[in-house]
């Protein structure tokens, strides 16, 4: 891999991790303000369950962070996030999705070229066959390894 593919790999990396850093801290404050409200009004109960709670949701979007950083985490690997965030349609044909490895269905898509097949991934777009959501509505992916899960399902289909 170039230097210049490393770093704009690694960038949107990074990009990725503050955004969830964001996110977590954003919904730890919310369920952290609003346990405090309610504590101060309910049952002795009631406010030990609202306290422990945010520990809950914590521990859960954590365990999220972790998934979605692990394929993140392999830089561009195409294979890894289309497993990950694309396979749900594209493994099966859901819903008017072109089915990895269904050539005919794939080569007017592929005729359109690379950066039709990138833009519709990456932004989303209504098709004649259904609704692509963007970044198959994963929305913390990395372009790169969005862009890399094309190349791989392309690959898979020519
Ligand atoms: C919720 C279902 C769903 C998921 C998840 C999904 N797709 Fe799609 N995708 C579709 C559908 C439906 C179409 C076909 C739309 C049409 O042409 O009518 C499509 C079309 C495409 C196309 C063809 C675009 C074109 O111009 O012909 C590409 C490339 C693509 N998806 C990439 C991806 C990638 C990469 C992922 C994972 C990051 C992904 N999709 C996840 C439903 C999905």
């Amino acid at each position: 891999m170039s230097d210049s593919q490393f770093l704009k790999v690694f960038g949107g990396m990074l990009m990725g991790l503050i955004a969830l850093t964001l996110v977590i801290y954003a919904v730890a404050n919310m369920v952290g303000g609003k346990a405090t409200v309610k504590l101060s009004q309910t049952g002795h109960d009631k406010a030990v369950a609202e306290h422990i709670q945010p520990m809950g949701i914590l521990a859960v979007s954590a365990a999220a962070a972790m998934d979605t950083l692990i394929p993140t985490a392999s830089a561009a690997d195409g294979k890894a996030t289309y497993n990950a965030a694309c396979t749900a349609c594209h493994g099966t044909g859901v819903a008017g999705a072109p089915k990895v490895g269904d050539k005919a269905s794939w080569k007017p898509r592929i005729a359109q070229g690379n950066d039709t097949l990138y833009e519709h991934a990456l932004k989303g777009y209504q098709g004649k066959k259904g609704f692509m959501p963007a970044k198959g509505g994963n929305a913390s992916l990395a372009d790169a390894d969005v862009k890399a899960a094309v190349d791989f399902m392309v690959a898979q289909s020519k």
